[in-house]
């Protein structure tokens, strides 16, 4: 059994203009252990896939479909029941730390909070595994720095304290949401190594959402790219540079110098504009951008399809070709 398993996920957000389609039509599995690198451009939908998995959704939003972490249903599950998964099985980083971090509280109350209530530790156990997982996180000084604000940590640190009350609960699946991108790359080089080291030493599953093709790169073991809140491609990381089929990845992956370069490389940006959500074409969204648009591409949605093992693509250049 998957780790995670979402069947046809849509996610909507009901406006004054209208429902707003941000996912649609959404399957995909992750293994224990596995990571999955999430791309695509701006608007994509990327952010809102993984909220729609925790159940963080605004409150003008909602799923269907389902989505079943550990066998058990998340989709329409009670808010209560949902906390407590995110609680202890699945944890979450976000881009900016002060979204997750309280600035009133020293890091100790919060993450000895977050032990106490999810695991029933007492405080000075609670507090012994807190200095522990800043250890882990490579944060020197542990126990006197846990006495301390979150602002009186640079942007890095922050980011570590973050990742280690992601991970106080050993969760089974991390998600980050774009976790590296206000960090300079030293940085980052230096947190992707250690959650590289923290998934073998506690065999967690990563979703990583992020731009940074080097992130992709050094992370994955698969990729998915996202356009319309739809896959358009989605394959094992090193085949997917190899031998990038959807000409929206091959758009994103242009100009890409060298990826074993140490460094930041984002994504290529291509011309034109992401699709009106509020009202999605019936063919392809991505055909009004597409140098190989052909007629059908307009007129149908490709279907997602295995053309080679474990690669897939959706685009109707697959169907001609056969
Ligand atoms: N509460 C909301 N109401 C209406 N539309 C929303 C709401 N939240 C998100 N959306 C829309 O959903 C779409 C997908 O957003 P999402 O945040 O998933 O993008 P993303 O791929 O994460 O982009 P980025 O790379 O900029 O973070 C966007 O077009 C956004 O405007
Ligand atoms: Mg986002």
């Amino acid at each position: 059994m998957p780790l995670l398993e979402v069947n046809n996920l849509r996610t909507v957000f009901h406006t004054n203009d209208g429902e707003v389609y941000a996912v649609n039509d959404l399957s995909f599995s992750l293994e224990k252990g596995e990571t999955l690198g999430v791309v695509g451009e701006s608007g994509s939908g990327k952010s809102q896939l993984v909220l729609s998995i925790i159940n963080l959704l605004a409150s003008n939003g909602r799923t269907e479909g389902s989505i079943r972490f550990q066998g058990q249903e998340l989709v329409g599950m009670k808010p209560k029941e949902i906390n407590r998964i995110r609680g202890d099985r699945i944890g979450m980083i976000f881009q900016d730390p002060m979204t997750c971090l309280n600035p009133y509280l020293t890091v100790e109350r919060q993450m000895t909070e977050v032990l106490m209530l999810h695991q029933g530790l007492d405080r000075s156990t609670a507090r012994q595994r807190s200095i522990e997982m800043l250890d882990a996180v490579h944060i020197p000084d542990a126990a006197n720095r846990l006495k301390r604000y979150p602002h009186e940590f640079s942007g890095g640190m922050r980011q570590r304290v973050m990742i280690a009350m992601a991970l106080l609960c050993q969760p089974d699946l991390l998600i980050a949401d774009e976790p590296t991108t206000a960090l300079d790359v030293t940085v980052q080089a230096q947190i992707i190594h250690l959650m590289n080291e923290l998934q073998q030493e506690f065999g967690m599953s990563i979703i990583m959402i992020t731009h940074d093709l080097g992130v992709i790169a050094g992370i994955s073991d698969n990729v998915m790219v996202m356009y319309g809140g739809r896959i358009c491609e989605y394959a094992p990381v090193f085949e997917l540079f190899q031998n990038p089929r959807h000409p929206y990845t091959a758009g994103l992956l242009k100009s890409v110098p060298r990826l074993d370069l140490a460094g930041s490389t984002q994504l290529h940006s291509i011309p034109g504009n992401p699709p009106n959500l509020l009202h999605l074409p019936v063919g392809c969204a991505f055909a009004d951008r597409c140098e190989k648009r052909m007629d059908i591409c307009t007129r149908e949605q490709p279907p997602l399809q295995e053309v080679s093992p474990d690669h897939f693509n959706a685009c109707h250049l697959e169907s001609k070709n056969v």
